[in-house]
């Protein structure tokens, strides 16, 4: 079976994390979607990392790390970040394998990406401007350079045939970027890729699973950024629901088994576009002081609000989602009171669905509200130890979404982690 981890609000949920502590009781850790657009924090003895491409399972000696061939990979940051983790894990390269199939960032995918957002002015996405919509975009149009590619003789004649199409698209911008810095870069760090496990990662898969190895399935932004479901067009360009696992990885539902959604007790979002709890006011600032709300990727302040049951319940419908996880309970120390949006006024009626559209209609979310919580749920060693009014928070939440909550998260360390008997 393969159990899959994901994000439930707009991303940032603190999968690294959870993932990193996951990781202990799986065998294989493997990323199904997204791309360098992610940026996914967990800590190693102490010391921050952050990983883009590589799978959350990397710092544990026993677990072999997948990249699948739903996700769209730039050679160059990936080159980056395998130097980094070598520092501390050297022993990364046995344990990385690479889908022959998952796509290719090139440099004239990143132009792309910037001219394309530039064009868009204040209607702009707020794109990472890692490349992700260009690549996305070649893959469904069939014009994808894929990992498997830079193995064949005419990978140069393929890239250039690329290259060429850009060109003549960013024609069309006023916006110009100096990609040619980057091309170099790319080209050393494609050479350094061919030197990868490159593998046909379904049977890979496969062969594991029948073996009776363990599997996570590691998400990467939100089901709230998901390209068919989430707050479109304010989106990233790939699936980031459980059904995107099975495009994802080359695995069939029928092998899908536990799906841990995670979100935040409070909510964020980085970049543009809707987000009906956002705080415009004092109590957003102090929550992205406290949860230090800045994007791991980008440094970019993450917009802050209150917690949308509307929006979760969405998620957990969308993925079949069978354990919660509630991270940064601690940021809510001395929060008082707490809200949670358990409905939506659309234009005065009220509703618990998400809307179509959320930009074309006027949101007033209807909020529940508990007092703070009585003491700090940061320095809490067991869930049993936790205030009551965080328990009866929580009992809220599961009775609402109809899902169990198995972990709350107090404190940014691998084991600060609480379990829920
Ligand atoms: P991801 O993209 O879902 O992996 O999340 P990010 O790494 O982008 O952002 C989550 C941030 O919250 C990181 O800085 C984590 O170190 C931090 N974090 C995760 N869980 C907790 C928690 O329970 N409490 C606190 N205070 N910080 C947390
Ligand atoms: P992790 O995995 C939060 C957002 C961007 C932008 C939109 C589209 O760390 O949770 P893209 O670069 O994909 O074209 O950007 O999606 N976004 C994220 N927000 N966390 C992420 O990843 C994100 N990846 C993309 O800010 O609004
Ligand atoms: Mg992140």
């Amino acid at each position: 079976m393969i159990d899959v981890l994901l994000g439930l609000q707009w991303g940032d949920e603190g999968k690294g994390k959870i993932v990193d502590y996951l990781a202990a009781n799986y065998d294989i850790i493997a990323r199904f979607q997204g791309g360098p657009n992610a940026g996914h924090t967990l800590y190693v003895d102490g010391k921050k990392v952050v990983l883009h491409t590589i799978p959350s399972g990397v710092f544990h000696g026993h677990c072999l790390n997948l990249i699948g061939n739903g996700v769209v990979i730039d050679p160059v940051t990936l080159q980056k970040e395998i130097n980094n983790i070598i520092a501390l894990q050297p022993d990364v390269l046995q344990r990385l394998f690479v889908s022959q199939r998952a796509h290719l960032i090139v440099p004239t995918h990143r132009a792309l990406d910037a001219a394309s957002e530039a064009a868009k002015g204040s209607e702009k996405i707020g794109s990472t401007l890692k490349g992700i919509g260009p690549a996305y975009m070649d893959k469904t149009g069939r014009n994808g350079l894929r990992v498997g590619d830079i193995l064949s003789k005419d990978f140069m004649q393929r890239y250039n045939r690329l290259k060429e199409k850009h060109l003549q698209m960013l024609k069309q911008y006023d916006h110009q970027v100096d990609w040619q810095e980057w091309e170099e870069q790319f080209m050393a760090a494609v050479e350094y890729m061919r030197t990868l496990q490159i593998v046909n990662a379904e049977y890979w898969l496969d062969n594991h699973l029948k073996d009776g190895k363990k599997v996570l399935a590691e998400g990467a932004q939100g089901s709230m950024l998901d390209i068919d479901f989430g707050t479109y067009p304010f989106v990233t360009s790939s699936n980031t629901i459980t059904a995107g696992v099975c495009n994802g990885l080359g695995v069939a539902p029928s092998r899908i088994g536990e799906v841990y959604g995670i979100t935040k007790a409070y909510c964020t979002r980085v970049g543009g576009g809707p987000f009906p709890t956002e705080l415009l006011d004092e109590t957003g600032d102090a929550l992205r002081k406290a949860g230090n709300e800045f994007g791991a990727t980008t440094g970019r302040p993450r917009r802050c609000g209150w917690i949308d049951l509307v929006a979760l319940r969405y998620a957990v419908m969308l993925s079949g989602v069978t354990k919660l996880i509630v991270t940064k309970a601690d940021v809510m120390d001395g929060f008082n009171p707490v809200k949670i949006a358990v409905g939506y006024k659309v234009d005065g009626v009220e509703t618990k669905e998400m809307p179509y559209d959320l930009c074309s209609v006027t949101i007033e979310p209807v909020y529940h509200t508990f007092p703070g919580w009585e003491k700090p749920i940061s320095s809490c060693t067991n869930y049993d130890e936790t205030p009551q009014v965080f328990k009866d928070y929580c009992r809220f939440v599961e009775d609402y979404l109809g899902t169990r909550i198995a972990f709350v998260s107090n404190g940014t360390g691998r084991d600060q982690l609480l379990q829920i008997p």
